[in-house]
């Protein structure tokens, strides 16, 4: 047989792949290190007890022969169809039904997944820099083209996302088939404003683009002015996908949960132009090629959508936030340029003269024993960046910005003044907004 050869196109490793395999080899070296994880956005604070209290239910529900769960709709269970289309969308007025919500094992799955109802031959374009699985599964199913010697795909459209234009792709000239927005993006942190989704629906309009809307982490939006959901904007049903994870919102990134919207509205076109439902040719993937989440699981989800849910979930993420907000005051302080950690859990850093991602990140490592991301895994504008996230635990965070305050990023004299040091962790502490970290350290004893 013959393999797909577009995975031997692709770079060797998966980008958190590898620097799991680099902290591993730091351990393998220094068995005592006491290393403080920044990289990968997994969560650490537990999951909420009545998520827990439900899931044992649906455990218990498994030993009797009335109560029972075999295979699930592959579209996921009604209950929980039903609590996302009210608690997401009807309560805060957004018209999703229970009939749109397709449940998954999480948001990743389905962003690579969807490639299987659009063309081999749609032109994707993608934020550089972006999650990476929008480029790699893109790879996979054929759409790249060729690798070229900067470390991009000849077939994708790049839309380059630098401090100038805020981190956030800008409208191409050109049209594209099918195209992935993330807000709060992963991983620079930025958020799309009304005007500027209105603008890409518009877009999307004009082209029959579809646009693919990474909301993995609306929770962490505080601003009541940043729309959450991109069916706040009108028109949006018919050119959007939305992809949701409880993950990052509620500790799920072990239990796997998540859901994608395919609104009735929204149709692609075949070769002679006739249209088809999206919902149609996705129900038909999963219903092939999916058996569901697990009942337990979804189960636990559910739980979420009552008043103890809503509540852990806020509690969870004001932690997050203030983490990110701390990374975000004790970077600048060490003399990095900070972009993140408002309405979103990752903060984007750069050293001011480092344009390598990797060497920071070693240097990171060696020095303070703190595992970032580099920037240039999530693509080439990325480059001299690092992501951190504010996903550990506030006492950790701390301790962790605490090392990083104590390295010497001065590469000279003559750039003394322009570094606000950090050598003393008092400084930090004097930021009066971050009292609130102490508090709740000191509260979950953490
Ligand atoms: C990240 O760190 O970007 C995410 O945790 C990765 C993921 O969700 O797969």
């Amino acid at each position: 047989m013959y393999i797909n050869e577009n995975f031997i196109k692709l770079p060797q490793s998966y980008l958190f792949s590898t620097v799991a395999s680099k902290l591993k080899e730091y351990r393998e070296a220094h068995p005592d290190a006491d290393l403080i994880r920044m990289d990968i956005g997994d969560v650490t604070l537990p999951v909420a007890s009545c998520v827990i209290e439900a899931m044992h239910r649906a455990v218990d529900d498994m030993a009797s022969s009335d109560t029972f769960h075999g295979y699930g709709p592959e579209q996921g269970y009604p209950f929980l169809r039903e609590a996302i289309a009210k608690g997401d969308y009807q309560e805060r007025g957004i018209d999703i039904k229970a009939d749109d919500i397709f449940i998954s094992d999480g948001a990743k799955s389905d962003l690579g997944n969807l490639g299987n109802i659009y063309s081999r031959k749609s032109v994707i374009g993608v934020a550089d820099p972006g999650y990476p699985v929008y480029v790699d599964s893109s790879v996979m199913d054929g759409r790249g083209g060729d690798l070229l010697s900067d470390g991009r795909w000849s077939r994708i459209l790049y839309m380059d996302c630098k401090p100038e234009n805020g981190f956030k792709p800008e409208v191409p000239a050109r049209g594209v088939d099918v195209v992935f927005l993330c807000s709060p993006c992963n991983p620079t942190g930025t958020v799309f404003t009304r005007d500027e989704l209105k603008e890409w629906v518009e877009y999307a309009q004009r082209n029959k683009t579809l646009i693919v809307f990474d909301s993995a982490y609306e929770a962490f939006v505080r601003d009541p002015e940043i729309p959450r959901s991109i069916y706040e904007i009108e028109g949006a049903k018919e050119v959007a996908i939305e992809i949701r994870s409880f993950s990052k919102t509620a500790g799920f990134t072990g239990l796997r949960c998540g859901y994608t919207v395919v609104p009735s509205e929204l149709k692609g076109m075949d070769r002679e132009g006739n249209e088809f439902p999206l919902r149609q040719l996705w129900n038909r993937r999963q219903s092939t090629k999916f058996n569901g989440a697990s009942y337990i699981i979804q189960r636990g989800a559910e739980a979420l959508y009552t008043p103890q849910g809503r509540e852990a979930i806020k509690g969870n993420i004001d932690i997050y936030l203030s983490n990110a907000r701390y990374i975000r005051k004790a970077m600048e302080a060490a003399g990095f340029e900070v972009y993140g950690g408002d309405n979103s859990p990752y903060v984007w850093a750069k050293l001011p003269g480092e344009d390598d991602s990797w060497k920071l990140f070693e240097r990171i490592l060696s020095e303070a024993e703190v595992s970032s991301t580099p920037g240039i895994g999530f693509g080439e504008s990325g480059a001299g960046y690092i992501r951190l996230t504010g996903f550990n635990s506030p006492k950790n965070t701390r301790k962790a910005m605490e090392r990083i305050s104590r390295i010497n990023f001065k590469k000279d004299d003559a750039l003394e003044d322009e570094f606000k040091s950090l050598n003393d962790i008092k400084a930090i502490k004097a930021l009066d907004d971050l009292n609130v970290l102490d508090d709740i350290t000191e509260a979950l004893g953490l």
